[in-house]
């Protein structure tokens, strides 16, 4: 059977995590700086090996050398270090965000309200401004509103108005723009190697509110769309979240209760979610129920309150006699881990001490003229098919004959070292090179162009 190897313990035993039980989730948890971020590097790497893509919020930055030399796509809500990942209100859908505005049932009721009156209008809401104007017309229109829709209360449009400037106050109007995102984007191959999709999440990680959303509703878009796969022999994606802490800190119970459910129905789908934080505690009961395949680094315990989380840590492992799980929490060197994975028939190993591997890709970031090269090459993937399927998915909803199949594009084979070369070329030629930049002229030249680019869009 696959596996996707972790390292060795101290007397030279390989220890694994098996592909096809890779769907059975995990966690990888440890004090800073113990080899979090580099255990899921090397997880991650083996997934696209075993042409399994993946997904990965890369929340320092400190993935992106993943990139050198595995096939990755950057993703950016903001659009500025990777491809924007955008959605519109009405593929959101309600449940989404019902939890993005934390919204009560009477709220959720109103969204719902909001968002059939809107496709009955024939009206497409877009962004936040136009579920606004819908909310806004509803108040106007309310007696009407509640004797075709139901009851819907001045109060529940209010607070729903608010939760729309706070979620703006986050920049979460950034999210909303065409094309639409298709999750499709993210199960893409290169060459036999499972895609490795990197969202640059640095901004998001001041943003939790809108980082919370994001990954719900990614989640929840691959509960929608992927059917349902049985035992396979392995997974078809696999999501990683780094500094997941983050998306767990003060979130309201129903949000809590929403991911639990989506990361236990996802499981059925082929769908691997693994977490990463640094203490078990991070991650709420229920869900941490369901993480299988654990991987525990170091743990610092200087307080009482820290000794109770290590002594909870270390119980939560199958015991094995050879090993002092509590000794060994503590007294760990950096790489380490206490591992326990799911065997066979679906039971947790007893607990290995494992020297885990380093990756083969570069541990650490990579500099953002690489990054700019890539994003250069990356650029095309999946876009075309993205605007396509969105575009069909609309004719099949309106009964209107599905578009032709796109013709298969060439592959882009440029390799990134070619495309570094060309732009470190660009820089030597330039007549500019040494000398301060001119912002006058920068400027006039945008507005030149943003002049050109109006003009044709009316001729469009
Ligand atoms: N398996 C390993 N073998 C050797 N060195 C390692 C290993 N894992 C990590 N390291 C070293 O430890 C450093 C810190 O690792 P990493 O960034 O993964 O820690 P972390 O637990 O994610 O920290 P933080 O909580 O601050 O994000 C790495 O830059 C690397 O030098
Ligand atoms: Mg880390």
């Amino acid at each position: 059977m696959k596996t996707i190897k972790l390292g060795k313990t101290a007397d030279g035993k390989e220890i694994g995590l098996p592909l096809r039980l890779a769907n059975r989730h995990g966690l990888v948890c440890g004090a800073t700086g113990t080899g979090k971020t580099v255990s899921l590097q090397t997880m991650a790497e083996q997934f696209s090996k075993a042409g399994v893509p993946v997904f990965a919020a890369d929340i320092k930055g400190d993935l992106s050398g993943i990139a050198k030399p595995m096939p990755t796509v950057f993703w950016d809500v903001f659009g500025q270090h990777g491809q924007p990942i955008k959605t519109s209100i009405q593929e959101m859908g309600g449940l989404v965000l019902s939890n993005m505005f934390n919204a009560n049932p009477t709220q959720s009721g109103t969204i719902e309200i909001a968002l059939k009156r809107a496709r009955d209008q024939h009206d497409y809401m877009l962004g936040l401004d136009d579920l606004r104007w819908q909310l806004q017309d509803m108040g106007e229109e309310r007696e009407t509103v509640c004797s075709t829709y139901g009851n819907v209360t001045a109060s529940s449009i209010n607070a729903i108005q608010r939760n729309i400037m706070a979620l703006e106050s986050q920049d979460g109007g950034a999210l909303f723009g065409e094309p639409p995102f298709d999750i499709e984007q993210f199960m893409q191959t290169t060459d036999g190697l499972g895609n490795i999709n990197l969202l640059h999440a640095d901004q998001l990680m001041h943003t939790p509110k809108l980082y919370g959303a994001i990954i719900f509703w990614l989640l929840n878009e691959l509960l929608k769309r992927l059917p349902e796969v049985g035992d396979a022999d392995k997974p078809k994606l696999v999501f990683f979240f780094d500094e997941a802490h983050l998306l767990f800190r003060d979130a309201p119970k129903h949000l809590i209760e929403a991911v639990e459910r989506v990361v236990r129905l996802i499981r059925s789908k082929g769908v691997g979610v693994y977490f990463v934080t640094q203490s078990p505690s991070d991650v709420p009961d229920r869900i941490l129920a369901q993480l299988g395949n654990r991987i525990q680094h170091a743990l610092r315990a200087y307080t009482p309150k820290e000794q109770r989380l290590v002594k909870a840590a270390a119980s939560a492992f199958r015991p094995n006699p050879d090993i002092d799980v509590q000794a060994s929490v503590l007294e760990m060197g950096v790489g380490e881990a206490l591992v326990s994975t799911l065997l066979d028939d679906g039971v947790p190993m007893p607990v290995e001490r494992v020297k885990m591997n380093l990756p083969t890709s570069q541990v650490g970031p990579i500099t953002a003229d690489e990054r700019k090269a890539m994003l250069k090459l990356s650029v095309d993937v999946g876009m075309e098919q993205a605007h396509f399927n969105f575009r069909n998915r609309m004719r099949v909803k309106d009964n209107l004959k599905p578009l032709e199949p796109i013709q298969d594009e060439e592959k882009h084979s440029a390799d990134v070292d070619e495309v570094l070369a060309q732009f470190e070329a660009e820089i030597r030629k330039s007549p500019d090179v040494g000398k301060p930049s001119n912002n006058l002229r920068d400027g006039l030249i945008m507005l030149v162009v943003a002049g050109l680019l109006f003009w044709l869009a009316q001729l469009v």
